[in-house]
């Protein structure tokens, strides 16, 4: 039988992405579909999705939702893949320039209740056959953007008096919660019990993350680690009581990488292809990645690199504490971000403060992404926190040996080079445990060790090429999550 789900995301690669959300929006749904599943994704139509997606056509007219006058269910198609997008339109609610949740002062828009409202209610809505031609069985919801469907699919399954669809709700992030003022529950037009602890109420206001923890019918979050680690009291965000009582619906499930997009061996966006076997190419995109970021032009300095948003979460003050010793050793360091000013200004002193070793640049690039990762030796991702983390993978696929601390998904995906895992020929990288100088000191020390050693620092680059952390078990996990529910 084949499964009809229902992806709901606020970003998908390549329409718009600001983390790694839209990389697993853009990823997961092609896999499942190629292991039989009929998946399509539903996304609010912001500019850049609405300018990416081809046949687009009309599916409902939907009125006056959520103060927005003339809402519609449109539908298109993904040009790179074929992969079925509906889209909603609803004016000025999404119809902004810029990033998709924040302002031009990177504050959070003041309509988003009603703007994610929208989404979760349009998900209901298509399992009560808004599309006549296509319903799905499983509705499949993303972070708290998406945190209202499985509440708006359990109001309508009480008016109905049957079941409509199941529901899986995705943790990506629960630093990112969805917390709005209680007196907006008016607007959200959901019965009025849901206002409540057993419900969408959180400390007094109103959780959308918590009302896709608490509706859905099952819970997954992308690392096993993270999984264990949010049910803990220091690491779940106020709602690690709700997580422990929904434990045995609760499973991590790890990202995968989609390597048709990150190959070090096909990448259109890096200097010079390479791979495990022909691993010599690596050092031509390195020398690019020095003259782009005008870096003193040394073949042997090990150079350290982050492509990251620049919050709290990635840890990257620690990092920034850590400068004077990389620089002492002779090594490099380039940031590539964007974020908290705060941090973007002690970064980029830092880099004025040693021009030849140190670059920072503040963006948001495809293209300097991909050449970062190609180009480093080192991919710093020492982040206090981290649900899954797609760097580290990528950078394992591009033989860069991440530099990770053991949380969430990077203590599920990288092996420390400590002397025993050299030994077994496990080491991918290096991991520190403890979150403060010295943890992260030892591991960079590490690396410069292997660095010095040539033949083991090429087994573990091509050791960790070698890992697969491509989607096909992970989207066979979901896919078994969604036979077990329909
Ligand atoms: P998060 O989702 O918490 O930001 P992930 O590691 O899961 O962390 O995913 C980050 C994604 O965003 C990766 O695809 C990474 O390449 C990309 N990314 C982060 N910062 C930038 C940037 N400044 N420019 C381009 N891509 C970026
Ligand atoms: C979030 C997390 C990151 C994860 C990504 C995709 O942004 O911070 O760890 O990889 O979502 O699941």
């Amino acid at each position: 039988m084949t499964i009809r789900a229902l992806h709901v995301a606020s970003e998908l690669y390549p329409l718009l992405k600001t983390g790694g959300l839209a990389d697993v929006a853009g990823a997961l749904p092609p896999a499942l579909i190629e292991r039989g599943a009929d998946v399509r994704v539903l996304l609010p139509g912001f500019p850049a999705v609405a300018a990416g997606l081809t046949d687009v056509r009309p599916v409902a007219q939907l009125g006056r939702r959520f103060d927005a006058p003339g809402v519609t269910l449109e539908q298109g198609t993904l040009p790179s893949n074929g992969l079925i997008v509906y889209m909603i339109r609803a004016g000025t609610l999404y119809d902004r320039p810029g990033n998709p949740y924040l302002n031009e002062e990177h504050v959070p828009y003041g309509d988003n209740a009603q703007r994610f409202a929208l989404l979760g209610w349009v998900a209901a809505q298509l399992a009560q056959h808004l599309d006549p031609a296509w319903a799905p069985q499983i509705i499949h919801a993303h972070d708290w953007h998406a945190g209202l469907a499985p509440a708006y699919l359990k109001a309508a399954e009480r008016q109905h008096g049957r079941p409509l669809a199941r529901s899986v709700f995705t943790v990506h992030n629960l630093a990112y919660q969805g917390v709005f003022p209680a007196h907006q529950f008016g607007q959200l037009a959901l019965p009025d019990d849901f206002f409540s602890m057993r419900g969408i109420e959180f400390y007094g206001q109103l959780s959308f993350l918590k009302a896709g923890l608490y509706y859905s019918d099952r819970i997954t979050t992308v690392s096993p680690t993270y999984a264990r680690e949010i049910q803990t009291l220091a690491q779940g965000g106020g709602l690690d009581g709700l997580l422990r009582h929904r434990s045995h619906d609760l499973s991590g499930i790890l990202n995968g990488v989609d390597y048709t997009v990150w190959n070090p061996a096909s990448d259109a966006l890096i200097a010079n292809h390479y791979s495990a076997a022909k691993l010599g190419g690596k050092s031509a995109c390195k020398e690019a990645l020095q003259k782009r970021f005008g870096l003193a032009q040394k073949s042997d300095a090990l150079l350290f690199g982050v492509v990251s948003r620049l919050t709290e979460q990635k840890g990257l003050d620690l990092l920034l504490e850590m400068v004077p010793e990389i620089v002492k050793r002779g090594g490099q360091l380039i940031v590539f971000g964007t974020g908290d000013p705060a941090l973007e200004n002690g970064l980029t002193r830092v880099a004025q403060a040693h021009p030849d070793s140190v670059a920072v640049e503040l963006g948001f690039d495809e293209t300097l992404a991909h050449m970062i990762v190609a180009g480093s030796d080192v991919i710093a991702v020492p982040s206090r926190f981290e649900p899954c983390g797609l760097t580290q993978l990528y950078a394992l696929a591009y033989g860069s040996l991440p530099l990770v601390h053991c949380v969430g998904g990077l203590a599920d995906t990288v092996v420390d080079a400590s002397l025993e895992n050299l030994a077994d020929d496990l080491a991918t990288g290096f991991v520190f445990d403890r979150f403060e100088p010295q943890g992260l000191g030892a591991a960079i020390r590490r690396a410069f060790a292997l660095y010095g050693r040539h033949t083991e620092w090429k087994a573990a680059q091509r050791r960790a090429m070698q890992q697969d952390f491509g989607w096909g078990a992970s989207a066979e996990r979901y896919l078994a999550l969604y036979r077990e529910l329909a």
